[in-house]
């Protein structure tokens, strides 16, 4: 511990109890950055996110190793020795030989002296055995139990495979800005600068990084050379049909990845909107828009409010990236494991419906509208088409001819993809011309 930083497993205790407590990693990790050393940051990084992963894994054995739980005022000490068993059990050996004496050390910092000799007595026991069978599904995938139980209902042949790509690290993926560098120009630039990557399979300007770098690594970045965006999210603007003099809707844009991709994509559009309801998350859209030196017109609303926005002009495009489970995404972001509830996902799927139909209603008829989400829940995806399909007859359902995916019948779904993709799901709806 140096000059007023905290011990790190400490901080990370805390986090961790944060995120027990609703907060995600991205709204509570930055001050934590700031409470440990420089050259600790990303040592942080690692405890937080690893933990989260394991959660479900390093609970049941710390459950079995404690006689009776913490009590609730001591709930950090439990974090703190989850932190501490996720570098016992994911570290290699010889990097944990000083685990438990600095959890020790860590336990006294956040003010329980009296529960030293337990921390001590639980991690050396954990550092002597093996680690033991994992007792049951959730803990073997580490995901809670309804995810695993909704995972193996809805995907019989391939819940496993979800929820052990959910478990591995992400790649770090590149979108090429097709109006500075062709995909071929900016690979040989990252070759330049020693930085390893390939073609993505099915985006056509995505580059997939072999190892993750900070972005202040990437050539042209801060000129608006490229974008860091997944795969899958690419997608969306091939499934778009852009075309000039298009008006487009980006009905749920922050932080503007797909806003910013829509625009690279075609360059004569006459407008785009984005529109996002959340005051902390539009600027994030400005600021991308601004590094790619792109145009957009942004509102903070409610989109399904159209009375609170809409001029009355129809939309020829409509981007609807609703908010959802994020089930697809959940290797880069494994907090969601402990922040989701079965219970949000009914009304999940009324706020996604109630979108969707709004939206339709300022679509131009022949205009196309295409609906995204981040999840792997049929209850959010196809079945929404379908339940949209039945009160709305007309609505023309577009098979779109592509490679990736799977077809459900109602849209096409993207299972995550350990070496590649997130999971995610798309559905193309045409209104029919009067
Ligand atoms: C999946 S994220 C969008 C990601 C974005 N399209 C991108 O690619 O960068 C969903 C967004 O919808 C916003 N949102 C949720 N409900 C909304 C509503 N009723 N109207 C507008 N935006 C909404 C959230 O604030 C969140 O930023």
């Amino acid at each position: 511990m140096t000059g007023g930083h905290q011990p790190i497993r400490a901080v990370a205790a805390g986090v961790l109890l944060s995120v027990e407590q609703g907060q995600s990693l991205s709204q509570c990790l930055p001050s934590a950055l700031n409470r440990v050393g420089d050259h600790e940051r990303a040592e942080l990084q690692a405890l937080c996110y690893g933990s989260c992963r394991w959660f479900h894994r390093l609970d049941a054995e710390l459950g079995d190793r404690l006689n009776k739980p913490l009590r609730k005022p001591d709930r950090i000490i439990h974090h703190l020795m989850l932190v501490a068993l996720f570098q016992l059990r994911f570290s290699d050996r010889a990097a944990t030989y000083a685990v438990v004496n600095e959890a020790v050390e860590a336990c006294r910092a956040l003010g329980k002296p009296h529960l030293t000799g337990l921390v001590n007595g639980v991690l050396r026991g954990a550092q002597r055995d093996e680690a033991p069978e994992p007792r049951d599904d959730p803990a073997r995938f580490s995901h809670p139990r309804w995810m695993v139980d909704k995972l193996r209902h809805n995907w019989p042949d391939d819940w496993q495979g979800i929820l052990e790509a959910n478990n591995t690290q992400a790649p770090m993926t590149l979108r090429v800005n097709a109006r500075r560098f062709t995909r071929d120009q900016y690979l040989a630039l990252l070759d330049d600068a020693g930085i390893e990557a390939t073609p993505t399979r099915f985006a056509p300007h995505g580059l997939q990084l072999a190892r993750p770098v900070p972005v202040d690594r990437l050539p042209w970045f801060a000129d608006g050379a490229v974008s860091v965006q997944d795969e899958a999210a690419q997608l969306c603007t091939t499934l778009l049909d852009l075309a000039p003099g298009q008006r487009v809707l980006d009905a749920c844009a922050a932080p503007g990845g797909k806003t910013c991709a829509i625009l690279e994509a075609c360059d004569a559009l006459a407008e785009v909107v984005a529109i996002d309801e959340s005051a902390d998350r539009l600027p994030r859209v400005e600021e991308n828009l601004e590094r790619l030196d792109l145009v957009a017109t942004l509102k903070q609303a409610d989109a399904a409010r159209i009375e609170d926005w809409w001029d009355g002009d129809a939309f020829d495009r409509i981007l609807l990236d609703v908010p959802c489970s994020a089930t697809g995404v959940i290797r880069r972001h494994p907090d969601i494991k402990l922040l989701r509830r079965e219970s949000d996902i009914v009304p999940l799927a009324g706020i996604q419906l109630g979108l969707l139909n709004a939206m339709w209603s300022i679509l131009k008829p022949g205009g196309r509208l295409v609906y995204a989400t981040c999840s792997v829940f049929p209850q959010e995806n196809h079945r929404i088409i379908q339940r949209f399909r039945k009160q709305c007859a007309d609505s023309i359902l577009v098979e779109p001819e592509v490679t990736w995916g799977r077809d459900t019948g109602a849209g096409r779904q993207l299972l995550p993809n350990p070496d590649s993709h997130d999971g995610f799901f798309y559905a193309v709806l045409e209104k029919p011309e009067p």
